[in-house]
């Protein structure tokens, strides 16, 4: 039996909704019954357990063999991921897919806490005896949803990243394609990171495919470091999440994430990864 957990994020749902055209019928693992049912639908099949109990996790993770993992959202991210990898260990589980961030971010020194957690258990994962394999995609697509108010009141985007630099996105919705292939099958990618990307591009040309689908000019403004803390901090963004943001956005100056890897995705899906136009097609209307 195979189950997700954070299945109610971004990449859980698409992963849960891949295994079930798959022909799979995961549990999902959810710490709120009532959002798994709006998010995935009232005949997909849940568990509630909230990732800061153990024992809970480790009850719902009886009878499953394959364990997709993802979590996000919250500075706690280590210590949660830390519980279902032992929770996993103790009821049984034999493999276990986690999504990670980019080797860049994924490090003991990272600026970033949700880099240092995931590389914690990343390394805790490898020693752990379970089979694993680890998900490292590229920038996503659905950032830029955060965008959408100031895309709806002042039809323009303002990031931390300079327009013209190469930046390889890819949409969630790919990233769960993958991911279900590969916790169904996941001896075929043993021990194995994979890195994949969509196609690259840049935040001026989203910009200008932003203004092509929406029908209305929307304008790119690259921020610099300074103004992009000044205004999340304005925002009352907490330090961890800021922190996070500035890490990233600094890594892709460096050309961190400036490297397009579609081949992964081609050869586990079987098919090209989203275009950032058709992301736009698809989520029109959160930004008209
Ligand atoms: N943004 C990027 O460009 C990028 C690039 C590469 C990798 N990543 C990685 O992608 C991950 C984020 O993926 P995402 O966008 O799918 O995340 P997301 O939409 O924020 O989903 C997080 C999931 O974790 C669940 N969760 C959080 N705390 C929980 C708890 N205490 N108990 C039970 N469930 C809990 C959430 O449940 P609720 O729905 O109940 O809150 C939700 O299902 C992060 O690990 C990040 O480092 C991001």
């Amino acid at each position: 039996m195979i189950a997700v957990v954070g299945a109610t994020g971004n990449i859980g749902r698409a992963t849960v909704k891949e295994l079930r055209a798959l022909g799979e019928d995961p549990v999902c693992i959810v710490r709120n019954a009532d959002k798994a049912r709006e998010v995935l639908g009232a005949d997909v099949r849940t568990t509630t357990a909230d990732l800061n109990d153990r024992s809970a996790v480790e009850r719902a993770l009886s009878g499953v063999d394959r364990l997709f993992v993802v979590t996000g959202g919250t500075p706690q991210l280590g210590e949660l991921e830390m519980n279902v990898l032992n929770a996993a260990k103790a009821a049984g589980v034999k493999w276990l897919v986690k999504l990670a961030g980019g080797k860049c971010v994924s490090q003991p020194d990272s600026g970033s806490l949700l880099g240092r957690g995931h590389y914690a258990v990343e390394e805790a994962l490898k020693q752990s005896g379970l089979g694993w394999v680890i998900l490292r995609p590229g920038l996503f697509m659905q950032n830029t949803l955060a965008q959408a108010p100031l895309i709806k009141s002042e039809s323009k985007m303002a990031l931390a990243f300079p327009k013209d630099l190469p930046l390889a996105f890819i949409d969630t919705r790919d990233v769960g394609a993958l991911a279900a292939r590969v916790v169904r099958d996941p001896a075929k990618h043993a021990s194995q990171s994979i890195e994949f990307t969509g196609v690259i591009t840049n935040y001026g040309q989203f910009a200008q495919v932003f203004s092509e689908v929406l029908g209305r000019p929307i304008a790119y403004v690259g921020l610099t470091l300074e103004q992009a803390e000044q205004g999340m901090k304005a925002r009352g963004m907490p330090e961890w999440l800021v922190d996070h943001m500035l890490t990233i956005a600094r890594l892709a100056a460096q050309g961190e994430f400036s490297i397009e890897n579609m081949q992964p995705f081609r050869d586990i899906v079987g098919r090209a990864p989203a275009s950032t136009k058709q992301f736009v097609q698809d989520h029109k209307a959160m930004f008209s």
